[in-house]
């Protein structure tokens, strides 16, 4: 299934980057085409995250992640590549925004397999299907005098309320004061698998082990890009760790719905290992490919067969290495 997916995205990626006309049209080439259109077509740059910080580090599993998983990254240290990143395809967007997730993608490797994980800064997704997601795009794209329409915007969020979710729930909380001092969600459910066969669904979290905000006050003196300064600084003094945190599913958790949480104070959590990023990367490590969160999984972690979400992104991934690479 998922190969085939990577054979549609070849066949994307030579067609032409036009906006769709019909809701019906999901496939992948055309939600990336709205993406580029959405934030200002923008060339050499990707479709979502464009603004961003190459880096490396190390994960060290917890004494428990080999229980869970069989998958190599739960039983020895190992190298990762990753990127932060600001949501959407404007790489000039401000570091102040608040509407807008901070991505964080990263390569787990290992030559059994490497561990991909592109994950964002909220328990949940925008949309829930591909056809919801590129009508959400559709109504956002610019018309005819260059801006979208304010009404058409209205009337989808009237008839799709999951999708303001993401936003009132960024909306609710101030702006990570650094791209390290956020918590970091993996959104779908996964399902983690240890040697003895035993099967654990699982959201994935990434905790901050240095969270840090900024008041509106503070916000206002800093100027639109500090992320990567304010990086470099913290890297200086050390590494920037992330604890890795399985949140346990309970029967009737919905598994499918990226727009929708579970309650995750009440559910059991268990560490997996910590990620400790140390460098900062030049940007040709994390630009030469995509980070795949569907394909790059090793065995002993699966991503959800049922969420439409899930497989769509990696022909999306690839079709916007191909127009980034071209
Ligand atoms: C459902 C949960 C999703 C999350 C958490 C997520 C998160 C992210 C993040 C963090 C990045 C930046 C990656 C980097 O730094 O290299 C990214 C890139 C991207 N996302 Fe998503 N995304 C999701 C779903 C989707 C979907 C459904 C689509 C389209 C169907 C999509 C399309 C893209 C594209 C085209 C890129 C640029 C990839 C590249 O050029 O390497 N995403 N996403």
């Amino acid at each position: 299934m998922i190969r085939s997916f990577s054979l549609l995205a070849s066949a994307a990626m030579l067609a032409s980057f036009t906006v769709p006309a019909a809701a019906e049209e999901a496939d992948p080439a055309a939600i990336v085409a709205l993406q580029f259109a959405v934030s200002g077509d923008h060339k050499g740059v990707r479709a979502s995250g464009a603004k961003g910080v190459c880096l490396k580090g190390n994960f060290t599993p917890s004494a428990d992640a080999a229980g869970l998983s069989k998958a190599a990254q739960f039983s020895k240290t190992v190298p990762v590549t990753a990127r932060f990143s600001m949501g959407g395809g404007n790489p000039k967007i401000s570091d102040k925004t608040k509407a807008t997730t901070r991505g964080f993608a990263m390569r787990m490797q290992d030559p059994a397999g490497d561990l991909t994980f592109v994950i964002i800064s909220a328990p949940v997704f925008s949309t829930k299907t591909p056809a919801q997601l590129l009508e959400f795009l559709q109504v956002r794209a610019p018309g005819p005098d260059g801006k979208p329409d304010a009404e058409k915007i209205k009337a989808f969020a009237a008839k799709n309320p999951e999708t303001g979710r993401q936003a009132a729930w960024l909306n609710a909380r101030p702006v990570p004061a650094s791209f390290a001092g956020t918590d970091y969600w993996a959104v779908h459910a996964y399902t983690l698998t240890n040697a003895k066969g035993d099967k654990t669904v699982a959201k994935l979290k990434f905790v901050a082990a240095d969270k840090a905000t900024l008041s509106d006050e503070e916000l206002k003196a800093k100027p639109d890009s500090f992320y990567a300064d304010e990086l470099k600084e913290r890297l200086a003094r050390g590494p920037a760790r992330f604890d890795l945190v399985a949140i346990l599913a309970e029967p009737n958790d919905p598994t499918t719905d990226v727009t929708a949480t579970w309650p995750e104070d009440e559910r059991k959590q268990k560490t997996l290992g910590t990620l400790a990023i140390t460098a900062i990367e030049p940007d040709a490590t994390c630009d030469a490919a995509t980070f795949d969160p569907v394909v790059d999984l090793p065995e002993g972690i699966a991503g959800p067969a049922d969420d439409p979400m899930f497989a769509i992104r990696s022909p999306a991934y690839a079709v916007s290495l191909s127009r980034r690479s071209n």
